[in-house]
């Protein structure tokens, strides 16, 4: 027994670490009310280092995500991208400069009624060792089976659901493991579905996945799009060829704004990234 105990001490020190951390933001004393964003983002010079550290990772960044549009962020791994989605949900605050959200600072505001205004899908999805059903609730609690099933329904899920031995009652194992990586991807989806949220976070969906999965959820990632403001990182370019602006993230630092098309014609980084992932006889398309 003497093993179980030294085990289960070491874990629960790990746990009493856990539950010692302190958010790295404060709440504002008297946070403005924001019931539901329309959803229009505006960043101003914002920089940012990490804590504890000196070297900026994101410089002087400036633009709009207009309410309802959809704005791709690229660039090489490293350059900053998944750090701004990162101020964006608060989870930190810019070093310089501000983010606002239809208007309001995000430091004005409850972090709580600022979370609430997004959801996100990841490269990798958070499943709790719970039923299919639980895990798509988890987006919002308290919505009934026929919410679940609609938005089971629009990520393209419903059909592998109700496949399983006990449909919506299977339960996914620990991390997801009786799922495969695009049936994940799926429940994500749904889950970000159901929580329908203004705004929508997408940091690598597909990156995953392979290439027929990936396929498979770009349907359910538009229906998931469709009337919400969108910030989309993506390497699989042909998910962002659509996007009202791309941004273009080269160290920290935007180089290049515009449309596919303005880019393409630009032929700066966007065009020789973009011809490094999609073979030539697609790109006049
Ligand atoms: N918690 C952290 N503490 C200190 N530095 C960090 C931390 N997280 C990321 N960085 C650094 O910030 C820079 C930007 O990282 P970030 O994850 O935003 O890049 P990215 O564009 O999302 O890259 P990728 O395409 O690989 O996901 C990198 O140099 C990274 O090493
Ligand atoms: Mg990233």
């Amino acid at each position: 027994m003497s093993n179980t105990i030294y085990g289960a001490a070491a874990a629960a020190e790990r746990i009493i670490e856990l539950l010692d951390q302190r958010p790295l933001v404060a709440a504002p004393a008297k946070p403005r009310p924001l019931e539901r964003a329309v959803g229009d983002i505006k960043l101003r010079q914002v920089s940012f280092c990490y804590p504890g550290t000196t070297r900026e990772v994101l410089s002087d960044i400036t633009f709009d995500v207009p309410a309802g549009t959809i704005t791709a962020l690229v660039g090489m791994s490293g350059a900053g991208k998944t750090t701004l989605t990162k101020l964006l949900l608060r989870l930190y605050d810019p070093t310089h400069g501000g983010i606002t959200i239809d208007g309001h600072d995000l430091r004005d505001l409850d972090p709580r009624q600022l979370r609430n205004q997004f959801a996100v899908v990841l490269q990798e999805t958070l499943l709790l060792d719970e039923t299919i059903a639980e895990n798509i609730l988890a987006g919002r609690a308290g919505a009934d089976h026929s919410d679940v099933v609609a938005a089971a329904r629009a990520a393209d899920a419903h059909e592998f659901i109700s496949a399983l031995p006990e449909g919506y009652h299977t339960r996914v194992g620990q991390r997801g493991r009786l799922l495969s990586g695009g049936q994940r991807q799926r429940i994500a989806i749904a889950r970000a579905m159901i929580r329908d949220a203004p705004v929508l976070i997408l940091d690598e969906p597909t990156a995953s996945l392979d290439a027929a999965a990936s396929d498979h959820i770009l349907g359910p990632l538009r229906r998931l799009m469709a009337g919400r403001t969108a910030l989309v990182i993506s390497h699989n370019l042909l998910t962002v060829t659509s996007a009202r602006q791309i941004l273009y993230l080269d160290h920290g630092r935007i180089t290049e704004t515009g449309t596919h098309a303005e880019l393409l014609a630009e032929d700066g980084q966007y065009a020789q990234l973009y011809r490094l992932h999609v073979p030539a006889h697609t790109t006049t398309a």
